[in-house]
């Protein structure tokens, strides 16, 4: 957990109280009568929020449970690239913006939701002239440009499942997410922009396939910076080229509710990320309503902006489809938020009026360590709404956010889910909820989530322990690529007595029994919003050959919520002479095995790590360390002078980027 107890009951004392502003209330989507109308019978709620969507053909039953497997919406048919793109234009919409693109270097293009369905469409084509069959798993590997929107839902149209991986990413990572899902094809580009300059993209795939044999058959190649890129004739193809020559129509296939629409690997507590699996009628319907409800998008009026990266579930469940089914008009920025100048997004807020924000405490954080001063010379005016997402947000910061940015009149929704639940779960709705900095209060309308204690029972308010999902949900992952006994271990095994959904997050039920989420229980870290394990960091480092044994913890980070440190020690002994190019080979080689977002921010060259006499590492000992506290209890350790052997070595070489 990223708080000290003293830190936390700070925050369960928070007394501010903010009241939903009254002319939101009045004309806001969704009023407080829907979380009666939910309880009252929680599948007709849910069968209700389905028909926000355009069917094939109805489904027979609403749920089929069969612990821990979901099927949702039986035997009805959709496609999602309708019900985000082709309906809109048929009922007359076909000129509203669909997409704000605004590229780092100040580019801009326009894209009309009559223009997406022609990009679709050709897209749609193309993949299959490619030879991409429903069920072929594509693999997206894009900066954020609009065409990872298009290649997301010609996949979706054609019911073939993607897989983004996100830009960042290694080829080493890129290789193993493509051979888990046995991708038949990638989809690239040759680059993005990013901090001023052209980066690369498509030399990371080529290294990827030339790892080892894949089943990918072509690499299809966006041109997006125009840069000297290698050519594989016969596997590789321009996007230009292969969606020019198509016909601007085609004609959509109607997919089972329970159809997959896309899989996403996210970092889980042994060092192999899961393929964590979405199918279609569920995860439309929950994502959409929960977009309409949490976001109170007025689909005429607002501009949304969603500052994730596509790369991830926050990126696929709202910038893409979450949005889209409701006709939203997204804007859609590639680059960092510092470039050309730390004012980038309050002008980009400016330029396109946008009136609700949804983004990352650590990107709050960050600007307010870059200063009020700087939103201060923007006009915010047009904003509405403000979400936070993929982090604890601390009191502070939440103040902050409402304060400058919000300039004190727009409810603030700190929103909680994960790439399992597909949407979002535990959240204010802005026009009902009394918000409290700092916490994501209760679960939405149709939600079922509770804090329990070791034994499963739920704890009184005022009582901590650990969040788990008592209902299935429409959204839920219904699987793990290609590993079941995975799925069932990982999230139904903790309490399979209640059969409640482990979260693997810690929570606190305040007195009015709102919830306080408060960070990870297992060993995966949360470093800027982004899910990474303590052990793959740690798989990656042993795979240096001066590494004999590393162990890797997250330390609490004023910016980022968590950081990671690692604890190294070096093979054949360690000379301190070499430590500080050696430290930074280190980071820079866990860069190159999973890329530039999980390299440590401190490497520690140890001569032992701290074990118990089973020869499990305490990670506590070596936070305490991380974080430069006193040490906790030593007394399990097998050889208790191994902490003083540590600390006295300390410190060393530190490396900041
Ligand atoms: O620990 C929780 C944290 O992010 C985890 C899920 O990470 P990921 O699957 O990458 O999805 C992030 C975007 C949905 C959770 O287990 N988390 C997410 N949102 C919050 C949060 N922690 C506290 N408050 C939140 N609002």
């Amino acid at each position: 957990m990223t708080d000290s107890s003293e830190t936390l009951s700070n925050l369960l004392h928070e007394q501010r109280r903010f009241e939903p502003p009254r002319d939101f209330t009045a004309s806001a989507n969704v009023g407080a009568a829907t979380y009666e109308q939910s309880e009252a019978d929680r599948l007709v709620f849910w069968a209700e929020q389905a028909q926000r969507l355009q069917w094939e053909s109805p489904w027979s039953e609403v749920l089929q449970w069969r612990p821990p497997f979901a099927k949702w919406f039986v035997g009805g048919t959709l496609n999602a690239s309708v019900n985000c793109v082709d309906r809109h234009v048929a009922a007359g919409h076909g000129e509203q913006v669909a997409i704000h693109f605004e590229g780092e270097p100040g580019d801009t293009r326009t894209i009309t939701y009559a223009e997406l369905l022609e990009q679709v469409c050709r897209a749609a084509n193309a993949l299959t002239e490619l030879g991409i069959e429903k069920g072929d798993r594509v693999a997206i590997y894009l900066p954020m440009i609009p065409e990872a929107v298009v290649a997301m839902l010609a996949c979706a149209r054609i019911g073939a499942p993607h897989s983004v991986v996100f830009g960042g990413f290694s080829s080493q990572a890129l290789y193993d997410r493509i051979v888990d899902a046995e991708a038949k094809l990638v989809i690239t580009s040759d680059g993005g922009y990013r901090r001023g300059a052209p980066s690369a993209l498509k030399p990371a795939v080529d290294e990827a396939l030339a790892k080892g044999r894949t089943t990918v058959e072509h690499v299809l190649v966006v041109v997006r910076t125009g840069q000297e890129i290698d050519w594989v004739d016969g596997r590789d193809v321009r996007w230009a080229e292969a969606l020019e020559r198509q016909p601007a129509k085609h004609e959509a296939p109607a997919h089972d509710a329970e159809h997959p629409l896309y899989i996403l690997y996210t970092s889980g507590t042994t060092g192999k990320p899961k393929g964590i699996l979405h199918t279609t009628g569920g995860y439309l319907t929950q994502v959409s309503y929960t977009h309409h409800a949490v976001f109170d998008l007025k689909p005429d009026s607002d501009v949304y902006w969603c500052a994730a990266d596509i790369g991830w579930v926050t990126g696929h469940s709202y910038i893409v489809y979450g949005p889209l089914s409701n006709r939203a008009t997204v804007v859609m920025y590639e680059g960092t938020p510092d470039t050309p100048h730390r004012g980038r997004w309050w002008e980009l807020i400016a330029k396109y009026r946008v009136s609700i924000l949804y983004c990352a405490p650590t990107a709050i954080r960050t600007f307010m360590k870059w200063g009020s001063d700087i939103p201060a010379q923007h006009d915010l005016s047009s904003l509405r709404l403000l979400g936070s997402v993929g982090e604890p947000i601390n009191p502070e910061a939440w103040i902050w956010y409402r304060k400058v940015i919000g300039g004190d009149r727009t409810p603030v929704v700190d929103t909680w889910w994960q790439t399992e639940t597909g949407a979002i779960m535990i959240s204010p709705l802005p026009g009902v909820t009394s918000t409290k900095p700092g916490s994501a209060t209760r679960p939405l309308p149709g939600i079922g989530a509770d804090v329990v204690d070791n034994e499963g029972r739920p704890v009184p308010n005022g009582g901590g322990g650990f969040l788990v999902l008592t209902e299935p949900w429409p959204s839920m992952l219904r699987g793990i690529w290609g590993d079941d006994a995975r799925y069932t271990e990982t999230y139904w095994s903790r309490f399979p007595e209640q059969g409640y959904y482990f979260a693997g997050d810690g929570a606190k039920k305040d007195e009015d029994g709102d919830l306080w989420l408060l960070g990870r229980v297992d060993d995966v870290m949360n470093v800027s919003g982004h899910r990474i394990s303590t052990t793959e960091v740690e798989s990656a480092l042993v795979s240096h050959p001066r590494v004999a044994e590393a162990a890797v913890v997250g330390a609490t980070d004023p910016t980022t919520g968590q950081a990671i440190v690692a604890f190294v020690i070096l093979r054949g002994g360690g000379d301190s002479d070499e430590g500080e190019l050696l430290v930074r080979q280190l980071r820079d080689h866990v860069a190159t095995e999973i890329g530039p977002i999980a390299k440590p921010r401190q490497i520690m060259l140890v001569p032992e790590l701290p074990k118990t006499r089973s020869g499990k590492i305490m990670r506590r000992l070596l936070r305490d360390v991380a974080e430069n506290r006193q040490l906790g209890d030593v007394t399990t350790l097998a050889d208790s002078s191994v902490m003083d052997l540590i600390q006295a070595k300390l410190p060393t070489a530190a490396a900041e980027d």
